[in-house]
Order: structure tokens, then sequence, then C-alpha cells
């Protein structure tokens, strides 16, 4: 196996080598859960390795290399368990769409996994239209030509059980407690609430009095628990923090086209706090700057992050060393 480097801490291994030369080496059914964000073909090339994702001739080739890591992550994953995979359709220069996240359910379908679910994630259509620069965004073609006028594309996290039984239930004893997100409380609860209670809170108030009575609270059907389930329950995540992400702006080297955009804290926070006990242990292929490493371990479990690219892998060295004192307040300014 060529890895450059490893590191190995208490709560965490990462290797900058290629997945495929690192994947091998896990045991069978070791993982309890893995997120990733692939590096579509297409989109964006990270680095000039020929082992680089991004860097296929065509979609065929990347299919071809990506059903081989799906084939990887199914032996890896432990029967039951959850692989969540963060996609977007992809639309090439002249316009057309790729559905890949179609793409990506067929191939774990053929490898063992049920797919289970799809979540969207809402995104701003100026920022679609500022990053993408893609024209169908565009206001003059309402003015022109509507027809030439399609949506922003959202984000999707796509989620997939590998087949077989869970030996170890993933619990929340006393329900879910901590909310990743920009607005807690729906418009709706909040007025039922405050119907049903006699209250005037606003938005704030109201979560400030949920967390005052259920954050300690050992009833397992607290409300605080069932609000944030009712928002973490809808198929199109409307509030994730799009730039609470961790550092990476020093990772761009000479040549590259873009700066790598790291995964919303957000996205992953909620994908580990449902699908991982305390203590398990989170894979990423793709660890990018980290993201998918710092999350779990800042949410007390293992992970093991695997990245191609150097000046990620560096930078993710040093996230990923936040990630101990992520909820102290005073550390807060220096993560993101
Ligand atoms: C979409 S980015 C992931 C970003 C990550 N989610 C984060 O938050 O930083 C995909 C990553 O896959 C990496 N990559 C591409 N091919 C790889 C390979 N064969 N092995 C490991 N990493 C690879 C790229 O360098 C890039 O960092």
């Amino acid at each position: 196996m060529k890895v450059i480097r490893q590191v190995h801490e208490e709560n965490y291994s990462i290797y900058n080598g290629d997945c495929m030369e690192v994947l091998p080496t896990l045991d069978d059914n070791s993982i309890d859960l893995i997120v990733n964000s692939p590096p579509f073909a297409g989109l964006y090339n990270y680095s000039s390795s020929n082992k680089d994702f991004s860097n296929c001739d065509s979609k065929e080739q990347f299919l071809e290399q990506y059903e081989y890591l799906v084939k990887e992550c199914a032996r890896v994953t432990k029967p039951g368990r959850i692989n969540a995979i963060h996609v977007m359709e992809i639309i090439n220069q002249k316009g057309s769409n790729w559905d890949f996240p179609h793409e990506v359910v067929k191939i774990h379908e053929k490898y063992g996994f049920e797919y289970k679910n799809r979540i969207t994630i809402w995104k701003e259509p100026l920022k679609v239209r500022m990053r993408t620069m893609v024209m169908s965004l565009m206001h003059k073609f309402i003015v022109e030509d509507s027809t030439n006028c399609f949506t922003a594309s959202p984000d999707y996290v796509l989620i997939f059980k590998k087949k077989g039984d869970n030996q170890v239930p993933v619990i929340h004893p006393f329900g879910l407690k901590n909310y990743a997100g920009a607005v807690p409380i729906l418009p709706n609860i909040l007025t039922a609430f405050n119907n049903a209670n006699n209250t005037t809170f606003n938005e704030a108030q109201l979560w400030q009095h949920l967390n005052n009575e259920y954050y300690d609270s050992k009833e397992p059907n607290n409300k605080l628990s069932h609000y944030i389930w009712q928002r973490y329950a809808s198929s199109t995540w409307d509030d994730i923090r799009i730039d609470e992400v961790l550092k990476y702006k020093n990772t761009k080297d000479e040549d590259d086209e873009k700066h790598v955009h790291p995964l919303q804290l957000d996205v992953i926070d909620r994908i580990v706090e449902l699908y991982s006990n305390p203590n398990e242990v989170v894979l990423t292929p793709f660890m990018g700057v980290g993201s998918e490493v710092f999350s779990p371990v800042s949410n007390g479990r293992k992970a093991i992050g695997i990245e191609l690219k150097e000046s990620y892998f560096k930078q993710s060295i040093l996230n990923i060393k936040g990630a101990a004192n992520r909820f102290k307040k005073e550390e807060q300014n220096k993560l993101f």
C-alpha cells in the first residue's frame, strides 16, 4: 500500500493516499457508518493524479472505478448499517443534466445495499449561480426565452442500509438533544406550542425554554427531542448553515482551478447523530480537509479518513486537532 503519510490518534486514523489502496487493508464488517462526498467526474478536478476519481476520462470510466469503491464499502460496513452519500446532479458545459444520484443508487443496490431515502439540501439560487456560473439561472433568459431557465440544483444525501441484521441498535435513550442547523423550531410548532401553553414565545425563546426544560431530562419522549426529530425527519433540509465548514482556503495548489468545497458540518453532524452510537467508527474514503472525521470525533465517535491530495491532508491534520475543543465557546471562532 503506497500511503504517503498516516496519522493515528486515540480517536482517529487518517491516511494520505489512494482510498482504493487503503480500503482493502480494513477488516470485513468493521465500520459502523460511512459518510462521504465522492469527487464526481466532470465537475471539478482536484489534482492531476491518475488515482484521483475526478480525473476519469469519461462517465463510464468513473462509474467503473466507483463500483470498485462501493464494493469495498459494502465489504467493510457492518450488516444493517448506513452509508450516507452526498451527491448532486451534474450539469455539463452544454447545460444538460446527468442524473448522477441515480447512478449512485444503482451501484449501491448492486453491491448489497438497500436504498432508503434521498434528503434534499436546499441551496440559495444566487449562490449556486455565483459558484457554478450555470447559464440557466440567469435572469436575462427570463426576459429573452424562459425555456432556457431552470431551478438551481440542490444537493442530496442518499441513504443506504447494508442488507442483514443490525447487531447493535443505534440508541438515543433520552432522545435527540443537540440541533445541527440554523432554525430549530418550525413556525407551525411555535404557534401550536404558544396556543397550547398560553405563552407568547418567539422562536428563540421557545428553543431556550425547551433546552432549559428538557436538555438534562431522562424522559425519552421529551418535547425537545420530538421537535428536533420533526426537523431532521423533513425530506428537505432547508436550514443547513452553508458557510459552517472547516478551514480550506490555504489548500489551493498553484495549478488548481478552484478551492475544494468542504461538506457542511450540519449535514455530517445530523448523519453521525442519527446513525452511529458514541465510540463507533465512521469512515470516509474522500476526506478532503477532514470534515467527516472532525464531526464524528467532536461528537464522541471514532473515525477513519483517507485523502489523496497532500495539501488537503495537511489541512485536515490541523482541522481535526480542533475537534476536541469544538463545543467550547471560546474556541469556536478559531475553527471555521
Ligand atoms: C468532494 S471532495 C470531499 C470534500 C470533503 N467532504 C470535505 O468536507 O473536505 C472529494 C475528495 O476526494 C479526494 N479524492 C479523489 N480521488 C481520491 C482517491 N482515489 N483516494 C482518496 N481521495 C480521493 C479529492 O482530493 C477530494 O478531496
